[in-house]
């Protein structure tokens, strides 16, 4: 399938480590150039050295910490500068934090939301009027299925990325008329860093072996499986392609079935 990505140009955020890194890598793949923006630009040094050698591809690096708000213009100026345009926006930057309600330290509760949806809503704002240049404009975001399913134990969770959602669908009716799509992508539990978390967590709670913990864990979902992080780079690179040109204001699960809604 041709996806006419070769030559484009694109900005993620969060891109040093997980999901972001695997988008970043999947876009580098098609030929894309990609500016990698990070809070610490050494731990994204060895994955622009990869992206250049590998795929031939630009991959800059730019130092962004959503929590310094005046940062975030001349963050976006120095991606155009190192990229000369912009037609795909990855706001995949986020904070995290697994617990209940009684859990969450006050400076988390805010600072998370001062990332998605908040930098996510600033970084879309400061991007808009070099996306309007593109012939093929793309923003996706990464939200999460609590979202749309919200759990006692990840109290955060579920507001952050159902107000993901919800800027996602109102921006897709915003920049429409410019052709420019905006999607979320909702992933399930991923083979990131939160995953080995969860597993401890699961091994410590239940008194399991790490085997037993994961096929606990598995158990909740359909597929009986744990996403993989090339299944949310895979359907990012697609959203980004010229082949998903009349998909905009939806959500796309990645959770293998788990989230009991449609
Ligand atoms: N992993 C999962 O199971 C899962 C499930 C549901 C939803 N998601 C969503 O998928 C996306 C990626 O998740 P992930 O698990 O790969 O990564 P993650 O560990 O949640 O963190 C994503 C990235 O956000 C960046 N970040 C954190 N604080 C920041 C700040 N103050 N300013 C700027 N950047 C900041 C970090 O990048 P740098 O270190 O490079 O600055 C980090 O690598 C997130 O939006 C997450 O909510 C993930």
């Amino acid at each position: 399938m041709e996806l006419n990505l070769r030559g484009r140009k694109a900005f993620v955020t969060g891109a040093s480590r997980g999901i972001g890194a695997a988008i970043a890598r999947g876009l580098a793949e098609e030929g894309v150039d990609v500016a990698l923006f990070t809070r610490n630009p050494s731990d994204c040094e060895a994955l622009s050295r990869d992206l250049g050698n590998l795929h031939g591809v630009k991959a800059p690096i730019i130092q962004l910490d959503f929590l310094e708000r005046a940062r975030i213009k001349p963050a976006v100026a120095e991606g155009i500068a190192a990229l000369g345009g912009l037609d795909i926006l990855v706001n995949n930057a986020a904070g995290f934090f697994r617990g209940g309600l009684m859990d969450i330290p006050e400076d988390v509760l805010e600072e998370n939301f001062m990332i998605k949806p908040i930098g996510l809503m600033r970084m879309t704002r400061e991007c808009a009027s070099h996306l309007e240049k593109s012939d093929q404009a793309r923003i996706i975001n990464l939200s999460g299925t609590r979202g749309r399913e919200p759990s006692p134990y990840s109290m955060l969770s579920g507001p952050i990325n159902m107000g993901t959602n919800s800027v996602t669908k109102a921006m897709a009716n915003l920049f429409g008329p410019k052709s420019i799509t905006v999607n979320a992508i909702c992933p399930g539990s991923t083979d990131t860093d939160r995953w080995d978390d969860l597993v401890e967590r699961t091994m410590r709670d239940h008194g399991l072996n790490q085997k037993n913990a994961e096929q606990k864990l598995c158990e909740e979902v359909p597929l009986r499986c744990v996403i993989r992080m090339t299944d949310i780079s895979d359907l990012a690179i697609f959203l980004a392609s010229s082949r998903a040109s009349r998909i905009t204001g939806t959500a796309i699960n990645v959770d293998g079935g788990r989230t009991r809604s449609i």
